[in-house]
């Protein structure tokens, strides 16, 4: 159902949510220690987080090895020979030697420890100990790769720190996921991935990737044309949806939108890009984008949907970006963005795809631009409060459930 993109751009959503208020909010939540730490006992302690998709470990033996603190180590998803997926500990059993030294993936049957050769089969059993009959009762069983919580739900791959109760992935997941049970997630593969340890609050970071209101500033050379124009001025985010803990929120595009010549070419030749039109994906792919576009945007450029605390997936037609959100300190958080597209299958199309990641690389370099120098500002005492707008509900909401945990208010 195609909605009134002339009424929807004037519509309030803050009313229609009376129990967030309308107050300014405290900065403390961003800057204090104290506040920190009992985020992490009572929101991160029993989490999901997004980790990964399952298309980057495709097959019995894929295996990825990444930083994860949310539980202080490096972690091997391994997705074992029966085709389950599963987390380790990336610590060998013997005297603790990492298996990787570094973040990588790729194919194996199983992973050996460089120091002394213990080998360990991909479900995490302890397969092989070098000169094992000079040891004194060696527990095999006992000394497989130590598991951390993992679940998936189509085709992405979440981690849970564990601690108390543990709510089951899907029932935590809530209404937010039902209209996409079907979208294919597991069809997209991972083209372009992003990394950057920044020093703000995970809420500063969060806070300005779901409001469009510094597009027309921050993004002034580069996406500000595929979102703002003539009929929407600024970019105003509409169909705010609250699910829970969770939220999810369209971002319009503009309907006059007129790409440069080299973007008009890229799109000519690419099959995903940015501003890539549904109907082309649609018809080309054979892929079903169920559950975009919920609210029925008649400007649909993509849905902005927020697991809370910290995992954002961003849904289009033909592609999705993740964003996790990795809190370390109370002013440091280890920042991983990742754009996942249908795998181009002409070098033109790969071309294409070549603009799309740097299109959406400076962008996001764009994004990183305020976030620190945010932090610094909140952090000087200058202000003990900030003002949101009704473009700024989604931080409204997420600023509510985070208070409600932490104060239990
Ligand atoms: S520490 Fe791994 S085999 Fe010794
Ligand atoms: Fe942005």
């Amino acid at each position: 159902m195609a909605a009134d993109s002339g009424n929807l751009y004037q519509k309030l959503y803050t009313p229609l949510h009376p129990d967030l208020g309308t107050g300014p909010v405290s900065v403390e939540p961003y800057i204090s220690a104290e506040y920190f730490e009992r985020e992490q006992r009572r929101i991160f302690d029993n989490a999901w987080m997004l980790a990964c998709a399952e298309s980057e470990i495709p097959q019995p033996g894929s295996y990825l090895v990444k930083e994860v603190p949310l539980v202080n180590s490096s972690v091997i998803f391994a997705r074992g020979a029966d085709g389950v997926v599963r987390g380790f500990r990336n610590v060998c059993r013997h005297r603790g030697n990492q298996l990787f030294y570094n973040e990588c993936r790729g194919k194996a049957r199983g992973f050996t420890c460089k120091f002394h050769g213990w080998h360990f089969a991909l479900d995490g059993k302890l397969r092989g100990v070098t000169e094992a009959d000079r040891f004194f009762d060696l527990d095999k069983p006992g000394l497989g790769l130590t598991p951390v919580m993992v679940d998936t739900w189509n085709g992405l791959v979440f981690i849970n720190r564990g601690v108390g109760t543990v709510q089951p992935l899907r029932e935590y997941l809530g209404s937010l996921v039902d209209g996409l049970e079907q979208y294919p997630f597991k069809q997209m593969g991972l083209a372009a991935e992003w990394k950057v340890d920044v020093k703000a609050n995970w809420k500063v970071m969060i806070d300005a990737f779901q409001e469009g209101y510094h597009v027309g500033l921050v993004h002034r050379n580069t996406v500000q044309g595929l979102f703002t124009g003539p009929k929407r001025p600024t970019c105003r985010l509409s169909h705010f949806r609250l699910h829970g803990p969770h939220r999810a929120v369209t971002t319009p595009k503009n309907p006059d939108f007129k790409p440069s010549t080299t973007e008009a070419l890229a799109f000519q030749l690419a099959g995903a890009g940015l501003s890539q039109e549904a109907g082309e994906l649609h018809g080309s792919s054979g892929l079903q984008w169920s559950g975009l576009n919920p609210g029925g945007e008649t400007d649909f450029g993509f849905d902005i949907n927020i697991v809370f605390p910290a995992t954002f997936i961003d849904t289009s037609f033909g592609w999705f970006f993740t964003y996790e959100f990795w809190p370390q300190a109370v002013d440091r958080t280890f920042w991983v963005a990742k754009l996942f597209v249908v795998p181009p299958k002409t070098w033109a199309q790969r071309i294409g795809l070549e603009m799309t990641i740097i299109q959406l690389r400076e962008a996001l370099y764009e994004d990183l631009t305020t976030l620190e120098a945010t932090q610094k500002g909140l952090s000087s005492g200058a202000m003990d409060t900030i003002m949101l707008s009704d473009q700024e509900l989604a931080l409204r909401h997420q600023h509510a459930v985070v208070e409600k945990m932490v104060r239990g208010a």
